[in-house]
């Protein structure tokens, strides 16, 4: 196929221009900010009923700009993939993601087509710190103190990938409390786009209402790279229902679920080294009787269930450990339940894995593939983020061997585990690594 190249000025304030196409039916546009290109219209109508696993054969998204429909399909995950194409369906259909207000990023609630919350998505572009971060105070922040904004021991902008990490480490442990979260591209009129974009996307329109039967093959707004996590129904704020325990203590049955539950939360959170860690940053679900107008426990139909959904995990795996654990520290260190030596249960889940040194290199294997997509990764920060985790795993394993509690293993000596600098990258088996202490000087070998 032929294609002719002509060069437009194109003039944003006035999208009615008129164009005429070529004989040959093809038209493209130069401009200095990106390759326009027409092409005859192939038309692709999303459909409520269409599997969201067999999308690859599909050529063209309708509205929804040059998306990859490769991107969003997870071979490993049907039930997630479709997850998503119900969210992009219903964004075809104007049902569109809704802003997240009371969060300090651009954070939107995902729909179905039948307008139901399914999802949560974080567009890397709109993090605290990203160049379209919707909260102008964030902005004033880094613009007016850029010496101390963030957290200097985190990746700037790559709070996504700490989302999907967090899931990754939770479902590989099995500690089942991070709702599913991956990276996925998704384009919505109602995220935060630069007004160029709009404008852009906006004259690309008008040509295709002038040209129905032409079609830009890069069409309307491009798409966000960012985590989508799965939402969880039925669940509060963690304080709200720590509050409603100390006031009605639910049965000692149900709090040595809680008990466990919460010691999945220590793990996860200790291992990803999570800096955010607040009470308002975990869920929690509880049946209580009383809201079901029970009180006799001999009516109650089944085991009432507690369960904790460990979400906003977008500050974790840091490069180096924070000065102080004081400055991050783990709000859940507080809490009665954290002064109880860790359980049998956690014990029999965690130890085996933790203590497996293959276990521990496919994890981080598995995280590389991950954070190597970001286009700002580094892979001397990424080793020092390993190094990081394996101390903390270190740490982690030791304080369950010893029968020690959640506080006792916040208190434990910071330490990094680095591969050894003459340790082959190669041939992983005979790595050797190095511990180290943060805040102390020796240096001993660990395997
Ligand atoms: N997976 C989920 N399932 C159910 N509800 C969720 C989920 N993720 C977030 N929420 C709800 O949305 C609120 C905001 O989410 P989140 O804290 O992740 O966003 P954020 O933009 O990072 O906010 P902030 O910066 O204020 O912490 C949560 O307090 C919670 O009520
Ligand atoms: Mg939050």
């Amino acid at each position: 196929m032929s294609t002719e190249e002509t060069l437009l000025n194109l003039d944003f304030d006035k999208p009615n221009t008129a164009i005429t196409p070529p004989d040959d039916g093809v038209l493209s546009l130069s401009s200095s900010a990106e390759d326009i290109c027409l092409v005859p219209e192939v038309g692709f109508e999303g459909n409520v009923d269409s599997p969201g696993v067999n999308r690859e054969s599909q050529p063209l998204l309708g509205g929804r700009g040059d998306l990859d429909v490769s991107f969003n399909h997870f071979p490993d995950d049907p039930q997630f993939t479709e997850l998503v194409w119900q969210a992009e369906v219903a964004i075809d259909n104007g049902i569109f993601p809704e802003r997240i207000y009371q969060g300090s990023s651009g954070s939107y609630f995902v729909k179905n087509p039948g307008g139901k919350i399914v999802g949560v998505f974080k567009p890397k572009d709109e993090e605290p710190y990203g160049r379209l971060n919707p909260k102008w105070t964030k902005w004033m922040h880094k613009l007016c103190c850029p010496c101390c904004f963030g957290r200097s021991c985190l990746i700037p902008n790559q709070g996504y990938l700490s989302e999907a990490g967090a899931s990754l480490v939770d479902s590989k442990i099995g500690l089942r409390i991070v709702p599913k979260t991956r990276v996925v591209k998704l384009v919505s009129e109602t995220f935060n786009y630069l007004r160029i974009d709009r404008e852009r996307s906006r004259l690309k329109r008008a040509i295709t209402e002038q040209f129905p039967n032409l079609r830009f093959n890069r069409m309307g707004l491009p798409p966000k790279m960012g985590s989508f996590q799965v939402f969880v129904e039925g669940y509060k704020d963690a304080d709200y229902w720590l509050r409603r325990f100390e006031q009605e203590p639910p049965s000692e049955r149900i709090m040595d679920k809680f008990q466990l539950q919460f010691e999945r939360l220590v793990v996860l959170d200790y291992i990803i080294r999570n800096t955010d860690r607040g009470n308002d940053n975990w869920l929690i679900k509880y049946d209580a009787p009383a809201s079901r107008g029970m009180t006799d426990p001999s009516e109650w139909s089944g085991e009432p269930e507690v369960r904790i959904a460990a979400i906003d995990n977008g500050l974790a795996f840091p490069f180096k450990h924070p000065d102080s654990w004081r400055a991050y520290p783990y709000h859940w260190a507080w809490l009665p339940q954290a002064k109880r030596p860790f359980s049998q249960e956690t014990k029999q889940l965690v130890l085996p894995l933790l203590s497996d040194m293959s276990f521990v290199q496919e994890l981080c294997d598995e995280l590389h593939v991950l954070f190597k997509q970001d286009k700002g990764f580094d892979r001397g920060l990424f080793e020092r983020q390993m190094s990081v985790m394996r101390g903390q795993l270190l740490n982690l394993t030791q304080a369950l061997k010893d029968g020690k509690s959640p506080v006792q293993l916040v208190q434990m000596p910071a330490v990094v585990v680095e591969r050894s600098k003459g340790g082959s990258t190669s041939s992983r088996f005979f790595d050797s690594f190095q511990q180290r202490f943060q805040h102390k000087s020796p240096f001993f070998s660990w395997w």
